[in-house]
């Protein structure tokens, strides 16, 4: 066979091969077991027809690895200006980390007082028998004295069950007037279920100056729940009691699904029930040693995560404690 014949007839279609494929079937056509090469070389009797052969494969060998060579390189600045990046496209969207739904709350319930020249205080979530009973006047034996209702840590030492003994530790710490809010987490010895959890959050608000009235108190609570639930709501307050408030006052807002005409949400009502509030009782002054003739002030507490609950139809409490990312991301 004709060495440099075959050789010739290679190098042209290895030049002309225009994939790796194509060059691939190339090497199998002409170094392949079978070519007609190799079945050249194996048949060879004479060292100068063998040297021939060695050097068109060689020469071959060479020639397929730098049309590869040249293959890939194509391939690559190819698949570069195809796949530029488009600085126009959007790009992807970084996930941030929010504040949890009742930390806004807060929030927005805080700076609300704070515009109305409040200091906003830190409670303690241990209290004793004392400041959370005792000064806020609650009779021997109310139920919320109970261990089935209250935790006790140790004798007296108790997990706040409301935030009102910041009122009482806020009076003794200062002579009035008092403007405070005190936001913060309550305990209860509580099954959980839709509508508790036995950890909470209340604020707690406390006004005592001198002539303050209920009417103060209806206004204040007007102005919080509009903020809240929106501009054109109806605010009423109705009797009610609480140990340390004379009178005391359970305070509804006006439906803000249905306007006040009935619906599901406030049971056909027209009016959802919002939490308790009252004119701060004598004996509680008394305790902390105020005149409850020269002053007198209104006070309130009310539960964060019913607000929550009743602005976003929040069917069940529990959700709030479950830092289900799904529920969270919606805040
Ligand atoms: N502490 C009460 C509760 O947890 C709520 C409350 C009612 C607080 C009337 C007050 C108040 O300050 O005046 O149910």
């Amino acid at each position: 066979m004709d060495a440099e014949a075959l050789k010739s007839e290679a190098l042209s279609a290895i030049e002309a091969a225009s994939t790796a494929d194509e060059l691939d079937g190339l090497r199998v056509r002409f170094l392949g077991r079978k070519s007609e090469l190799k079945q050249a070389l194996r048949g060879v009797r004479d060292r100068e027809s063998g040297m021939a052969l060695n050097a068109a494969r060689e020469s071959i060998e060479e020639a397929i690895e730098a049309r590869q060579t040249t293959l890939q390189q194509a391939e690559l600045s190819r698949a570069l200006s195809e796949g530029a990046v488009d600085v126009t496209l959007p790009g992807d969207r970084v996930k941030r980390g929010r504040l949890h739904p009742i930390t806004q709350i807060r929030r927005e319930v805080e700076d609300i007082f704070v515009g109305l020249g409040y200091e906003v205080v830190d409670g303690d979530e241990v209290e004793t028998v004392e400041y959370i009973f005792d000064k806020l006047n609650m009779p021997e034996g109310h139920v919320t004295r109970s261990p089935l209702h209250t935790y006790y840590l140790n004798g007296d030492i108790v997990l706040r069950t409301e935030t009102s003994a910041s009122q009482v530790r806020m009076m003794e710490s200062k002579p009035p007037p008092v403007y405070i809010v005190s936001l913060g987490r309550v305990y209860r010895r509580d099954t959980p279920e839709p509508k508790r959890y036995p950890i909470f959050h209340q604020v707690e608000g406390l006004a005592v100056d001198k002539g303050i009235t209920l009417a103060d108190l209806k206004g204040t609570l007007q102005l919080l729940l509009r903020r809240l639930f929106g501009d054109e709501r109806d605010v009423r307050i109705r009797t009610s009691f609480f140990p340390f408030t004379e009178p005391s006052v359970e305070a509804d807002v006006q439906c803000f699904i249905c306007n006040g005409k009935g619906c599901r949400v406030c049971e056909y009502e027209g009016w959802i029930e919002v939490g308790g509030a009252g004119m701060v009782d004598p004996n509680v002054f008394v305790a902390v040693g105020y005149d409850p003739d020269e002053v007198s002030g209104f006070a309130f507490g009310w539960g964060l995560e019913r607000i929550f609950m009743l602005r976003h139809g929040l069917p069940d409490i529990r959700m709030l404690w479950q830092d289900d990312i799904r529920l969270l991301e919606q805040f």
